[in-house]
């Protein structure tokens, strides 16, 4: 039987191939990608739509600078688009070239529809162009004489014309979105289209140009070629099969679920393009959603700030999962958001590194060391079990919220509390006590099954914003079932099969120390956070100590000794090794992740032939011991005062 499943149809912009493209663009897109795997993930037949905008003066102008041919000058970069797409891992199911066959017959038919019905007629125009934006304005509209988007010097062109009856179309353009609140979101950006400029009046749009050829031509006129904007936006019904021979999927997908665009051109996804389709007779769009800019610290975004801005050294760097990540957690719903290498590499080591990273490796280390690398049967319930699992049970529903309305900074934050939930949950159960007394084996064992479960919980969830992230966990945890990687396995707890071999392997998310190269600007120098390598101190004169909040990164046993631990902590950046007596009270994988204080201006010493830098604080109560630690996971080498 043939499963009829909810459509889900989901569009980014077409990008211009004018330049290739920096970190920024690749936001929209990674974004809709995103949105595009949750609803697959949760049982939809998804069309995903991207592709480029290769038509105007600015193709043709740099082109002919460069004395290629515009199409010849565009392949290249079209090439170099569709392997970025590649290396972000956006699935899209069809990407369109506003220079494909296909689409130059749709748009021609769409162009003769409407003038053949009298929406489109031909006059003179005579007013101002921005190429960069390839946007019309009139003398009003311009600000101090400039375009009012780019700031970029005008042209004044006249010449014959033809024209769109956007005026003709305006009450009902402003009733419809009235009417239909959830049609330009967020809400902000509808009142600006109703305020700004829906309402000041619409006045008929020029669609069309003589003095360049660059274009789809007016077939019935050919002089002229069509205005980019029209071209470009029927892009979105061209890729369907709309006026083509095969509409299938037309009928099937439109209307669009979701344009996802930036907020710089929701202006022509809320006006021009719904009032052309209002005059094909067409269904309008159920969404346009209007997102915010990842802006560099010292302002706008351009490939001309270099490397640091290019998407694929950034992937080669810092790896696809994580740059995927820090795009959609670093953008909050609507806003803008700051791009810096600081922000990359702390994003990258706190919540990748510390909180996921450290949570499976810590899990599968103690499954490893006392289940020999077999996922337990849980026995003995107890406390904080119900707390974890009624929340792993309950983040699914509320991230499927919270992605239907796009909102993917939150739905991660989300996520992430049911990460730090469950790593609380060590903290809470501690099974390295338990694993001290035999009695306890059972409880030890519901313990470490809970987090595997977790887990797993926790992988489905990140799959649509990391997609080769749950693989390599699922790996680690031996999950071979598929069936226990869906959307619907994550609605019950306990599916997880004990008696599965673990692979405990590497950390899934290694540190990234930050390099000279990258840190520039950015990084700040924070004084305070230095820790002072002048005025070293005694053990005596512990007074004037040094005292600094420090991560422990890595931990292990020193040989031939039962009492110490070789440390290494991070201190705002500075890796210090600190040997510490602690072996007989601390695991070294419980360590790990952990906030210790650190004695930071301690004379170095050797102890068991092994430099020790500091020393971390502790207290210790009749033999037991136990490290100070700060009450939050809160940056490292901060100063305790
Ligand atoms: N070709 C037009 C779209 C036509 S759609 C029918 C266009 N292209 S673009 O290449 O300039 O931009 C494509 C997308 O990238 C837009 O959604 C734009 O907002 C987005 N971004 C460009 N710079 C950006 C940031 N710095 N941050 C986030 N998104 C950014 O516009």
């Amino acid at each position: 039987m043939k499963e009829n499943k909810k459509t889900f149809y989901i569009t980014t912009p077409i990008y211009y191939p004018s330049d290739k493209l920096h970190i920024g663009h690749s936001y929209t897109t990674v974004a809709a990608d995103a949105a595009a795997r949750f609803k697959r993930l949760t049982g939809y037949d998804v069309f995903f739509l991207t592709g480029t905008d290769e038509h105007g003066q600015k193709i043709e102008r740099i082109a002919k600078e460069k004395g290629m041919q515009p199409k010849e000058y565009v392949d290249e970069i079209v090439d170099w688009i569709k392997d970025l797409w590649n290396t972000l891992d956006v699935s899209y199911d069809d990407f369109i070239r506003t220079t494909d066959e296909r689409h130059v017959k749709s748009v021609q038919k769409i162009f003769k529809k409407l003038y053949d019905q009298g929406d489109i007629y031909k006059g003179i125009y005579e007013g101002w162009y921005c190429t960069p934006c390839e946007s019309f304005w009139t003398e009003r509209q311009l600000d101090n004489g400039n375009c009012p988007d780019c700031g970029r010097p005008v042209e004044l062109i006249k010449e014959e014309a033809y024209f769109f009856r956007l005026s003709k179309y305006q009450d009902r353009m402003i009733k419809y979105i009235e009417e239909n609140p959830d049609f330009i979101q967020p809400a902000s950006r509808r009142n600006e289209m109703i305020n700004n400029f829906l309402k000041p009046g619409l006045e008929d749009l020029c669609v069309s140009r003589t003095s360049f050829k660059w274009g789809i031509p007016v077939d019935f006129d050919p002089d002229h070629v069509i205005y980019v904007w029209i071209d470009a936006l029927s892009n979105y019904i061209t890729a369907l099969g709309f006026l083509s021979d095969d509409d299938e999927k037309y009928s099937k997908y439109w209307p669009a679920d979701v344009h996802l665009v930036g907020k710089e051109i929701v202006r022509f996804h809320t006006i021009i393009w719904p009032i052309m389709l209002m005059a094909l007779g067409q269904p309008l769009p159920k969404k346009v959603f209007g997102h915010g800019w990842l802006i560099l610290e010292g302002g706008k975004m351009s490939k001309s700030k270099g490397n640091v801005v290019d998407p694929k050294v950034l992937v080669e760097k810092y790896g696809v999962d994580a740059i995927r990540y820090f795009l959609l957690r670093e953008i909050p719903f609507g806003a803008d958001g700051v791009f810096s290498n600081k922000a990359l590499i702390d994003r990258i080591n706190f919540d990748l590194a510390n909180d996921l990273g450290n949570l499976v490796n810590r899990t599968l280390a103690m499954i490893e060391r006392y289940f020999d690398g077999i996922i337990p049967e849980p026995g003995e319930t107890g406390k904080f079990d119900e707390e974890l699992k009624e929340m792993a049970l309950k983040v699914p529903h509320t991230v499927e919220g919270l992605m239907n309305n796009l909102q993917f900074s939150n739905a991660l934050s989300e996520i992430w509390k049911l990460i730090s939930r469950t790593n609380k949950y060590i903290d809470e159960t501690t099974p390295w006590i338990l694993a001290k007394d035999k009695e306890k084996r059972g409880r030890l064992a519901t313990v470490l099954y809970n987090l595997a479960e977790s887990i797993r919980i926790i992988s489905v969830l990140i799959s649509p914003f990391m997609p080769n992230t749950p693989p390599k966990i699922w790996y680690q945890m031996g999950l071979k079932d598929s069936n226990l990687q869906t959307w619907e396995s994550i609605q019950t707890w306990g599916k997880l099969s004990a008696g599965t071999k673990i692979n405990k392997g590497d950390p899934i998310f290694p540190r990234i120390e930050a390099e000279d190269d990258l840190k520039e600007a950015d990084e700040k120098e924070d004084k305070d956070a230095e820790p002072k390598k002048e005025a070293m101190i005694t053990i005596d004169e512990f007074a004037r100590m040094d005292l600094r909040v420090a991560r422990v990164l890595e931990a292990e046993k020193v040989e031939k000794t039962d009492k110490l631990l070789k440390l290494i902590l991070d201190v705002g950046g500075e890796k210090r090794q600190v040997v510490s007596g602690i072996a007989k009270h601390y695991l070294p994988e419980e360590l790990i992740g952990k906030n210790v204080i650190l004695v930071a201006n301690l004379k170095p010493a050797k102890l068991k032939g092994i430099e020790s830098k500091g020393m971390i604080l502790a207290v210790s109560k009749e033999g037991e011991l136990s490290l100070l630690t700060t009450d939050k996971l809160i940056d490292t080498g901060l100063r305790v005062k």
